[in-house]
């Protein structure tokens, strides 16, 4: 279902010098699968979500979703950035619904969904409130709904939980699996939590160090429905103990050190 190809990313820095943030990138991401992106900071894990987005081009290579050569953002894609991004001006309902607003879709009627789904992330009395009056992690529970108001097949999810709490943390990452399996979403998730990513994905794309690239794509095969404590399994340490050491060796190419 998406499908990159030889993807690279060139910045140039504010003293232009290059910065290859991805090189030479395949990955195919199967319909209703969830792909769990790890790797150190740095890596180009963000920037390789904002280009399936369709939110920046690649320097080289090509992007697909379903066969169609990604060329800017799309409807069918719901988006969490790693840091909240909620218009300030406009109340926490409102953003929710910003979407289907910029679709030129009507907002009248979901407006019961988008309290349905604050509900959900613990924000119900939080309707009219705005950003600013909200923790960063409640913004970051009210932008996770702005990415499922318009009930999108591909969620792209960048470190979503990172601002929240321990408890609220595994409280919406049994949420999100509960809404992959109940609607059947494609996803990819940024983490950098190595438990988090073995418990929600069907597979874990390990990321280098600056050029980031892909060492290597682990299926995971602990069964399913996830929980918690399946942390605990023998299958489950066995692969949270291989990513931890490609990640551990991955960290730093030695002309970075
Ligand atoms: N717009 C940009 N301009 C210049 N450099 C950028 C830009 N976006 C990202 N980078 C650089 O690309 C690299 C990868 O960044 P990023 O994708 O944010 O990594 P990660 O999300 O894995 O921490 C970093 O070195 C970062 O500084
Ligand atoms: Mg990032």
């Amino acid at each position: 279902m998406i499908e990159l190809r030889g993807v690279s990313q060139v910045f140039r820095s504010r003293d232009r010098e290059k910065v290859v943030a991805l090189h030479d990138i395949a990955l195919d991401v199967a319909e209703n699968e969830f792909v769990c992106i790890v790797g150190p900071s740095g890596c180009g894990k963000s920037t390789l979500l904002r280009l399936v987005a369709g939110l920046i081009e690649p320097t080289r290579g090509g992007i697909s979703v379903g066969g169609v050569p990604v060329t800017r953002p799309r409807e069918d894609v719901g988006i969490v950035f790693q840091k909240p991004t909620l218009l300030p001006w406009a109340s926490v309902l409102d953003n929710v619904l910003m979407p289907l607003k910029l679709m030129g879709r009507p907002t009248a009627q979901a407006r019961p969904r988008a309290q349905e789904l604050l509900r959900m992330v613990g924000l119900e009395g939080f309707e009219s409130r705005l950003p600013g009056e909200l923790s960063g992690g409640m913004q970051q529970r009210a932008a996770i709904c702005r990415a499922l108001i318009h009930d999108p097949p591909i969620l792209l999810m960048d470190e979503p939980f990172g601002a929240l709490d321990a408890l609220t943390r595994e409280e919406m990452t049994l949420e999100l699996l509960e809404i992959w399996q109940r609607r059947r979403k494609t996803i990819v998730f940024v983490t950098h939590s190595i438990t988090e990513a073995v418990l929600l994905a069907d597979k874990v794309v390990v990321m280098s160090a600056r050029p980031g690239r892909i060492v290597q794509v682990l299926d995971v095969d602990v069964p399913r429905p996830r929980a918690f404590e399946q942390e605990a399994l023998p299958a489950f340490q066995r692969i949270a103990g291989t990513v931890r050491a490609l990640i551990f060796s991955n960290r730093r190419l030695p002309r970075d050190a």
